[in-house]
């Protein structure tokens, strides 16, 4: 008898729809903020590595807008230094030498329309020498107080709404830092660019995992009919990271953990849990889906739905921390969430008394970003003599550092006795594909030389993600800092998993974290 089996057609994923095949037309990448840490650690590299997998246009330029006294030679040396640094392949000198002549350096101030003259002069001198033109796309990765300038100021030089050849916004976080400026800052890039022409970037929609999430909920269909109030308990939200703010303070002070992870990372995982099925993977329907959901959260109340904590001296790994007062640059007296929790209901059909709790926070004990769909206990017990009925059910999506998913399902140990215990049904990204995934920012760029927005946020998105949060940062500033509980965060020493009023905030409902 033969074993042979005919092979499995494998369904396309919905999702990608073999976008790694797509070849972006003529690009040239104008990239502000060409000096800074986000251009070395992610965006220079990005390219390189697209470069090497073969997904950069035929023709492409990287334009370097700098404020500085490089110049092509130095430019290229640095991006070179960069490149070798954090790029996932190793650079390869044939590679190099075709992208390095392809990298200028345009110098000026993100405030003066000579630097939007000369870039656009600068642009058609390189369409010119390459005998056709390429469509423009202009990377923001400089401080947010330039964003709303420099788009009135490519606007006034030709390269806004109507260009041509055609052109593209891309804005780093972050959007705003509340929900006035975020209006102000959609407003003023609107009267400059129409929104099809603008690429907000959250950069964990590029992430594999988070993708994934998508083609688990709809390329499956054992998921769906379950995704909804009649199955799930309740869904966790985990952005954990072990480090401190490092030397960002002069950023971080001014932020704090809920306008820094939460108002986006954070919003953006509910929103792909909590949307409905969109009719196809385009990106106004996904996005109208996404910003339905939002704004379906139930307003907050600051003092009940709402956590907030700071990290003081501790241990981690084996190692003494300093608290986030003692940080370099971070004033003695400062009320900083370095850890914030929210519990959040979407007022909808599908999720209705369904809690969705989120939380983040700096120097807890590990590096973990999860998402838990906790799915009710079992209505009948059927079996006797059991000392604890069978665990609930949960699928744990791993974002990072593990990418994978598992299910829990109650398992009968072996033995005489009927005795159970949640076993893991594992999928990993390692073992499943044995190949590395893309950086997060390597999918967002080749999408946004592409045109395919469905990864960016919208701005209805941003704004309704602004109005969730709003009302509790508010509160929070409100609060004079004197009085006890609400006027300053929840001390947690390093290495523990955040204050207690974060556990507090589910014991009220019967229910605990995940342990981190
Ligand atoms: C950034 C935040 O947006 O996301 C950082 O500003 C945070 O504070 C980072 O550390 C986390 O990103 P990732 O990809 O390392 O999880």
């Amino acid at each position: 008898m033969s074993t042979a089996q005919a092979p499995v057609a494998v369904p396309a994923n919905p999702f990608a729809q073999d976008v790694d095949e797509r070849l972006p037309p003529p690009s040239t990448l104008v990239l502000f903020g060409a000096t800074g840490d986000l251009a070395a650690r992610k965006l220079l590299p990005a390219v390189y590595d697209l470069l090497a997998d073969g997904r950069l246009p035929e023709r492409f330029r990287l334009l370097a807008v700098v404020r500085g006294t490089y110049d092509d030679a130095s430019f290229r040396t640095h991006a070179r230094e960069a490149i070798d640094a954090h790029a996932r392949r190793d650079l390869d000198e044939r590679l190099w030498s075709a992208l390095e002549p392809r990298i200028d350096v345009v110098s000026g101030d993100y405030g003066s329309p000579e630097l939007f003259e000369a870039l656009a002069a600068r642009l058609d001198a390189g369409d010119r020498e390459d005998g056709a033109p390429s469509q423009r796309l202009f990377y923001l990765a400089i401080s947010p107080a330039f964003f709303a300038d420099t788009a009135r100021g490519l606007c006034a030089a030709g390269l806004g709404r109507g260009a041509d050849p055609p052109t593209r916004l891309l804005i780093e976080k972050p959007f705003g830092h509340d929900l006035a400026s975020a209006r102000e800052l959609n407003a003023a890039i609107e009267a400059a660019f129409d929104e099809q022409q603008v690429f907000r970037i959250d950069h964990y929609l590029g992430k594999e995992t988070v993708q994934n999430l998508l083609v688990l909920r709809f390329g499956n269909g054992i998921f769906e009919p379950l995704w909804n109030r009649t199955a799930i308990d309740h869904v966790q939200i985990t952005v954990a990271e072990d480090l401190g703010i490092g030397r960002r303070a002069g950023y971080y002070d001014r932020a704090g953990a809920l306008r820094d992870v939460i108002q986006n990372h954070a919003l953006q995982l509910l929103s792909l849990v909590a949307m409905e099925p969109p009719a196809s993977f385009d990106a106004q329907l996904v996005r109208d889906e996404k910003a339905k959901a939002l704004r379906a959260v139930r307003a907050l109340d600051p003092a009940r739905d709402a956590v907030r904590g700071q990290y003081t001296a501790g241990w981690l790994a084996g190692e003494q921390v300093p608290g986030y007062r003692e940080e370099e640059d971070v004033p003695a007296d400062s009320r900083t969430e370095t850890y914030a929790a929210l519990r959040v209901e979407v007022d909808n059909w599908r999720w209705a008394g369904v809690p969705f709790y989120l939380r983040s926070g700096k120097r807890l004990p590990l590096r973990t970003t999860e998402i838990a769909i906790a799915f009710k206990p079992v209505p009948h017990q059927p079996f006797r003599d059991l000392d604890a009925p069978p665990p609930p059910n949960e699928l744990v999506i791993s974002v990072q550092p593990n990418e994978g998913a598992t299910l829990q399902v109650a398992a009968k140990m072996p033995g005489t006795a009927l005795r159970m215990r949640p076993v893991q049904m594992d999928f990993q990204y390692g073992t499943s594909f044995l190949r590395e995934s893309p950086e997060a920012y390597e999918r967002l760029l080749h999408d946004a030389l592409l045109g395919d927005a469905t990864l960016f946020t919208r701005a209805d998105e941003v704004e309704a993600a602004w109005e969730i949060v709003d009302p509790v940062l508010s509160a929070w500033a409100a609060a004079p800092p004197a009085e006890p509980v609400v006027g300053q965060p929840e001390p947690y020493p390093a290495g523990t998993s955040g204050p207690a009023s974060a556990d507090a905030l589910l014991a009220r409902d019967g229910r605990a974290w995940r342990p981190l």
